[in-house]
């Protein structure tokens, strides 16, 4: 159909588009870091940054103050893309907007996605400021990016879901983390779309229902990712616990304090790890 066509030329011009802006640059990583851990775009050598507002078909950020960035370059001599600002179904984009970019990153030639994003503990085990490797998710969007025509030449109708985590991966991240000495959970993130906190009667069932951390974010990148055949690691920054588990409200004051503290050793997990790779 039209429909289909249409999706795939806007990819390959978005695609074309950063390609020429690339100097010959190919990454094979790619980066979606969430709540402050854009300052990973600080540590890129030689970097090339695109404004999204630039790049063809792609999705411009409302909320935040300035518009979002697309930085290409190195991280420990390999090559990566790397999203700055991303894109969340609470602010009213569609799931397939969300995840737009990372098509534009498989069309680049990445192969491995690393996803980071700040999450409400569930699991009564963790503590605030806790990392976290993500071992699968729930999906809890009511959304799917792939509803819709399939086209067969990005993915299958039908994606396997059963390792949307890669294991090889995530034993990677814990033999760095056990380098570096960091405490890192392990568990199941479910994704909602927000934007409100949950109820504490929400996250009890959450929590039956298997979910160790909750968010607002992820889940349809990670969708398209392995639809596209990507190798996905993710990380959740356990930076609040969720409702009802501690006697005081949730606030994003508390998310971003969190983050903040946590910044250096997340960043020093997530390059120890991009050194680690190939
Ligand atoms: Cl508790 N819930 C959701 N949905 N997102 C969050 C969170 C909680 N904490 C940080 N992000």
């Amino acid at each position: 159909t039209a429909g289909i066509g249409t999706d795939a030329n806007r990819i390959r011009e978005a695609a074309a588009y950063i390609a020429g802006k690339a100097e010959g640059l190919k990454p094979q990583i790619g980066l979606i870091l969430g709540s402050g851990l854009g300052v990973l775009a600080n540590l890129i050598e030689d970097p090339i940054v695109l404004d999204y507002g630039d790049i063809p078909h792609f999705p411009v950020s409302t909320v935040e103050g300035h518009a979002g960035e697309l930085v290409l370059g190195s991280v420990k001599g390999k090559p990566v893309v790397m999203m700055k600002g991303r894109f969340h179904g609470y602010e009213g984009y569609g799931p397939e907007t969300v995840s737009f970019p990372v098509r534009v990153m498989k069309e680049l030639g990445v192969t491995t996605l690393i996803v980071t994003n700040a999450a409400g503990g569930i699991n009564e085990h963790f503590q605030v400021g806790d990392l976290m490797v993500i071992s699968d998710h729930i999906n809890f969007t009511g959304r799917n990016p792939l509803i819709g025509p399939n086209d067969n030449a990005l993915g299958v109708r039908f994606p396997d879901m059963s390792e949307a985590y890669s294991k090889r991966l995530r034993r990677i991240a814990h033999q760095v983390a056990e380098r570096q000495g960091l405490k890192l959970q392990e568990g199941v993130y479910l994704g909602l779309l927000g934007p409100t906190y949950e109820t504490p009667a929400e996250i009890r069932m959450m929590r039956i229902l298997g979910g160790d951390a909750v968010g607002m974010s992820t889940v349809p990148e990670v969708i398209v990712a392995r639809h596209a055949g990507i190798e996905v690691l993710g990380f959740s920054c356990i930076s609040n616990m969720a409702a009802g588990m501690l006697d005081q409200p949730l606030s994003h004051a508390e998310v971003m304090e969190t983050t903040e503290r946590v910044k250096p050793k997340f960043l020093q997990l997530v390059l120890g790890i991009i050194e680690e790779l190939q």
